[in-house]
């Protein structure tokens, strides 16, 4: 599918602005999604006075989930393409000053350099137009020693490659799915070093890219 930069950026802000309005309900899908995030957090090795970022974060959920596990000491950044999830977001957690919420593409986020310990990007991924440009923001943001956890459906798996195919032919967004080894290759150009992908929750894997110490 044929898609410009604008078009692509209207159609998904659209597209997320119109699930921002749902998305802290129950269905079966947000259920779906939740039980992902906390498998990946699972993984984690969280202590207090850590920094996350969570990439398309939606309203927040993730961070909300890390920040009970270190006591709430930390410094928990989302950002998200979507200006009203960034506004549910914030709305979750107001008062809390360690939370910031920002309204950004991953292929651009408006941060420092070797920031976090951790960033998280769950289920996102696929919708991003230049994902070698987002796996370079990821790699700068990251301090040193740090880790990328990334979830997305990966074409390894047969239904994710039938639901990919009439994603291309019938979606009117662009979506991008890899395979483990496509992550590998990416990754590795972005000058992670990539970790064995793990296995999580309803045959969804957890790649996972090192910055190493320089
Ligand atoms: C399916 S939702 C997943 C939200 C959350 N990460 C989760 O696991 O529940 C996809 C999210 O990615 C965000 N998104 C899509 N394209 C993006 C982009 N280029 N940059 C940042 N966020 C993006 C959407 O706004 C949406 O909040």
């Amino acid at each position: 599918m044929k898609i410009n930069e604008s078009e692509h950026i209207k159609i998904n802000e659209a597209k997320w602005d119109k699930w921002a309005a749902t998305v802290d309900g129950k269905s079966k899908r947000y259920d779906y999604l939740r039980s992902v995030q906390m498998s990946v957090i699972a993984l984690m090795d969280l202590k207090d006075n850590i920094s996350i970022l969570d990439i398309g974060c939606g309203t927040g959920f993730a961070l909300g989930q890390v920040a009970k596990r270190v006591n709430g000491k930390g410094l928990f950044t989302g950002i998200d393409l979507s200006e009203k999830m960034i506004e549910k977001a914030k709305e979750n957690f107001k008062g809390k000053e360690n939370f910031q919420f920002l309204k950004a593409n991953a292929e651009k986020i408006p941060l420092e350099n070797n920031r976090y310990d951790i960033i998280l990007c769950t289920n996102s991924f696929h919708h991003y137009l230049h994902q070698d440009n987002a796996l370079k923001e990821m790699y700068r943001l990251l301090k040193p020693g740090g880790n990328l956890f990334l979830v997305d459906p990966t074409v390894d798996n047969w239904l994710i490659r039938v639901i990919s195919r009439s994603r291309h032919l019938f979606g009117r967004d662009k979506v991008t799915f890899n395979t483990s080894k496509e992550f590998g290759q990416l990754m590795t150009a972005a000058g992670f070093k990539y970790l064995e992908p793990q296995k999580i929750v309803y045959h969804q894997k957890v790649q996972i890219g090192k910055k190493l110490m320089s």
